[in-house]
């Protein structure tokens, strides 16, 4: 076979790829089904890349497959005979630096104008609703302004309401993703960075009954495996009813304490049936009202607790002062007031007392 006639091979097989590709618009073969507004460029921009990173991976491939054989030793020829020597072509090395260059400026060109289409980090003034985004070692808490309503790890959002998520850290970078919206965005301590979401679909309508999984994509702690939230996107009625509810419960009572205990990221790193915890990062709180007055009791303990209730307030404000044995140092980080208040606590250490 000739180069002339492997190339043309190459270049069907090419074409073949490049139909499969535009027959299937939405590349749900590999992504997740697009169930935002936002979602649309992306997804072009990924098609454009798809179709010409198939070119360079079918013609690459398949010229080296067809060289290794053009190539091969002869039967006639020595186990060490060596090959023909070719020197450098000077067309080609111009050929193939320019043409990945220009497409690279062209991936570029239509990149910015992408992003320029989502005013990333930009105040939109007639966005609906803006929801504020709270990254926390291990947990997402979403506040909406508007009604004061907050809620950890689960943001509510309403079908074709343009929302803006204002998006922070208390703490280290965590990074809010949630893959079916296609926006990424680090979430850092002192930055507040805005992306825009216009969701196109309800959870259910997407096929996510739970919800949308939302993925924290950057490597925080310990726990940041179990630092996922679900995103559920509501019809107008629904969403109307959700709030409501919200609201309600808000004004009808100060949270109890398993609720605080869920709410603050105790249960993604802490068992403790009482709550419905089963994380495996840190001890167990299980019993803890007997364990903490063993903890103070044993010859190792380095803390200055002198009771349960003292030792579990210290384990939360400064768990560096004594770390259970087995677990390694830092693993959690230290929870100031402005992270679980003074009364948030109080309900925390009576919470786990009671666990005899
Ligand atoms: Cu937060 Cu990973």
């Amino acid at each position: 076979m000739t180069f002339g006639r492997i190339t043309a091979v190459l270049g069907v097989i090419f074409a073949i790829t490049v139909a499969l590709i535009l027959a299937f618009p939405d590349m749900r073969w590999i992504l997740p089904i697009a169930a935002a507004e936002q979602a649309e460029g992306i997804d072009d921009l990924f098609r454009l890349m798809l179709i010409v990173g198939s070119g360079i991976f079918i013609f690459v491939q398949g010229l080296l497959l067809y060289f290794v054989w053009l190539y091969r030793r002869r039967p006639d020829e020595d186990d060490d005979e060596t090959g023909r020597a070719l020197h450098g072509d000077n067309r080609l090395e111009i050929a193939w630096t320019v043409a990945p260059a220009l497409f690279l400026v062209v991936l570029t060109i239509l990149s910015f104008r992408e992003l320029e289409e989502l005013h990333l980090n930009e105040v939109i003034p007639d966005a609906a609703t803006e929801v504020e985004v709270y990254g926390f070692q291990f947990a997402w808490e979403f506040i909406y302004p508007e009604t004061g309503i907050s809620e950890v790890n689960t943001l509510t959002l309403q079908k074709g309401v343009p929302t803006t998520l204002a998006i922070t850290s208390r703490d280290v970078n965590h990074a809010f993703w949630v893959p079916e919206f296609r926006i990424k965005q680090d979430a850092t301590d002192g930055y507040v960075r805005r992306i825009h979401i216009t969701p196109t679909m309800t959870h259910e309508e997407a096929g996510y009954p739970e919800g949308f999984p939302l993925r924290c994509a950057e490597l925080c702690g310990p726990g940041h495996s179990v630092m996922q939230a679900r995103v559920l996107v509501l019809e107008e009625a629904d969403y109307l009813a959700w709030q409501e509810a919200a609201l309600a419960q808000a004004a009808s009572q100060e949270l109890d304490a398993v609720t605080i205990y869920q709410n603050r990221g105790c249960i993604g790193c802490h068992q403790l049936d009482a709550a419905g915890a089963n994380g495996q990062v840190g001890p167990s709180h299980n019993n803890m009202g007997v364990i903490a007055a063993e903890r103070i009791a044993a010859p190792d303990y380095t803390g200055s607790a002198t009771t349960p209730a003292e030792y579990i307030a210290e384990s939360i404000r400064q768990p560096e002062v004594y770390v259970v044995p087995g677990y390694p140092p830092n693993l959690m980080p230290p929870y100031p007031p402005e992270e679980i208040s003074d009364d948030e606590l109080n309900a925390i250490v009576e919470l786990l007392l009671a666990q005899q």
